[in-house]
């Protein structure tokens, strides 16, 4: 394996630098002040620490599927798959060929899985969105732990038949809001709760979605298409509204309303002479959402990673394939003559209790491609969050100071996704699991459920141009 050799490396360097790493201790500050990654922790300790190794089936090996399973290859001794159910036979192969798995253990459906008696303590669901619900309610009554990607369901019926069904089987659920675990979410809501910038007012949380990774999942790919998963907000950002819920604590929201709208991926936005398909197209070089500049280019230079691994959807990553999808497929369409309904840009005001505020903007036409930009506005001072930066304003003392939010382990490169967050969500499942422990999950049912059901009121507010007055106690 290619990982433990990088790693080697990065401890040999460790090993160099320590006496520099002991020179600092002069300064008095903490290994997570100076941002040093605690490489004894995730090497050798983390694989000894938890007493059981816990058995995990895929349902759904695409590409969050299979990215959580890298996992198991760095922690062996934690995890390891033992099954996987995809209807596609280079996803399921793959998988199989990673982790040793059994013949008898690869299905082509979850539902023949399910069937079997029970062969695994947990079970990693990452199909579809409108395929959570179903494999989610078989395997909690056959008692698999689950880690659910998000959204949970797209509706908000079936979130609340997940919650109770989980309960009733006395099984954990963690949800892949994957933002919650991320180190600077942590020391935001750790400085708000340590009263850092004084009495919280309003928290203002922007995610930019990028505009090309908008056209190539919301205007060609998977999520385009409201009927085939599910509106914007919650297939996109109700990472984000979970996170405002999560920062405001014990207070509830109580109001919200919001607004949004499918600006510019429209018919009518088509360019005069522009053609159907970005391969035979004369106006292409001036498109900054030509399908060659995101995906033949990048493949040009050997770059067949996310997003072009989704277009190659075969599992055969060269240029022919590429180009015979790209002529073919969804993701050579024009943007402008696409199936897409969903909304690329949306505002979401919160009121929570106490007179707390909270404004939300998801946007599909920005430079940045998901770092979030946060300020929380509180008495004393504010906290201003654009990306991996984390500065305080303190209004008393008239400074402003830098806090630094860094990863404490060295994160394997296939679980870098969300800045290192796929990480800590997939080790606090396992650890969870093998603990029997569900206070490790941060993700768990009812916190989820609770943001889920504020994402749904929020969208119906949009539909409904009316403000919804938000109570989720009957619901839960
Ligand atoms: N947590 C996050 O930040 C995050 C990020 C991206 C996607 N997601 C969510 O994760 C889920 C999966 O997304 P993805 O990008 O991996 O999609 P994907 O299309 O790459 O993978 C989905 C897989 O499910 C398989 N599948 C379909 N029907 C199945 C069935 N009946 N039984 C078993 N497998 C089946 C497909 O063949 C495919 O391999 C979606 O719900 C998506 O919204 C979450």
């Amino acid at each position: 394996m290619a990982f433990p050799k990088f790693f080697d490396f990065i401890k040999s360097i460790r090993e160099r630098d320590r006496p520099v790493a002991q020179e600092k201790e002069s300064t008095k500050r903490t290994d997570e002040q100076k941002g040093l990654w605690d490489l004894d922790a995730i090497f050798e300790k983390k694989d000894e620490e938890d007493v059981k190794c816990v058995n995990v089936l895929i349902v759904g090996a695409g590409s969050r599927g299979s990215c959580y399973t890298f996992y198991a290859m760095q922690f062996p001794k934690r995890m390891k798959v033992v099954g996987v159910a995809d209807p596609r036979s280079c996803a399921r192969e793959k998988i199989r060929d990673l982790h040793n798995i059994d013949e008898d253990k690869l299905f082509e459906d979850w539902t023949v899985a399910v069937e079997r008696e029970k062969f695994a303590d947990a079970v990693i669901i990452a199909t579809p969105d409108r395929a959570h619900k179903d494999p989610a309610i078989a395997f909690a009554r056959r008692g698999y732990h689950i880690l659910l990607e998000k959204p949970m369901a797209v509706t908000p019926e079936d979130c609340c038949e997940i919650v109770s069904t989980c309960k009733e089987n006395s099984v954990m659920l963690a949800v892949g809001h994957v933002m919650r675990y991320h180190p600077v979410s942590q020391k935001i809501k750790e400085l708000m709760d340590s009263g850092a910038i004084g009495d919280i007012v309003h928290i203002q949380h922007m995610e930019p979605v990028g505009h090309w990774h908008f056209a190539h999942s919301f205007v060609r790919g998977n999520w385009r298409n409201e009927k085939e998963s599910t509106f914007s907000l919650l297939a996109k950002s109700c990472h984000d509204i979970d996170l405002i819920c999560y920062w405001m604590g014990k207070k509830r929201c109580v109001k919200v309303s919001s607004f949004g709208s499918l600006s510019h991926f429209t018919k009518e936005n088509k360019p005069k002479d522009a053609g159907s398909r970005c391969l035979d197209c004369s106006v292409e070089e001036t498109c900054p959402y030509s399908a060659k500049k995101i995906y033949l280019e990048k493949a040009e230079m050997g770059m067949f990673c996310w997003p072009t691994s989704v277009v190659c959807n075969d599992g055969i990553y060269d240029i022919e394939s590429l180009t015979k999808a790209l002529k073919t497929g969804p993701y050579g369409r024009c943007v402008y003559e696409c199936d897409n309904d969903v909304v690329s840009n949306q505002v979401v005001n919160m009121e929570f209790e106490g007179g707390l505020t909270a404004a939300f903007t998801m946007m599909a036409f920005t430079h940045a491609l998901g770092a979030r930009v946060t300020t929380v506005y509180g008495s004393k001072g504010e906290i201003r969050c654009k990306g991996s930066t984390i500065e305080v304003c303190d209004f008393v003392a008239k400074t402003t100071y830098t806090v630094p939010a860094m990863h404490r382990v060295m994160i394997p490169m296939q679980l870098m996704a969300h800045g290192g967050a796929d990480y800590y969500l997939i080790s606090s499942f396992i650890s969870a699991v093998a603990k029997d422990d569900p206070s490790l999950i941060q993700t768990g049912p009812d916190e989820t459920l609770r943001s889920h059901l504020l994402v749904f009121e929020a969208e119906r507010s949009r539909r409904e141009s009316c403000v919804v007055q938000f109570d989720d106690d009957d619901k839960e």
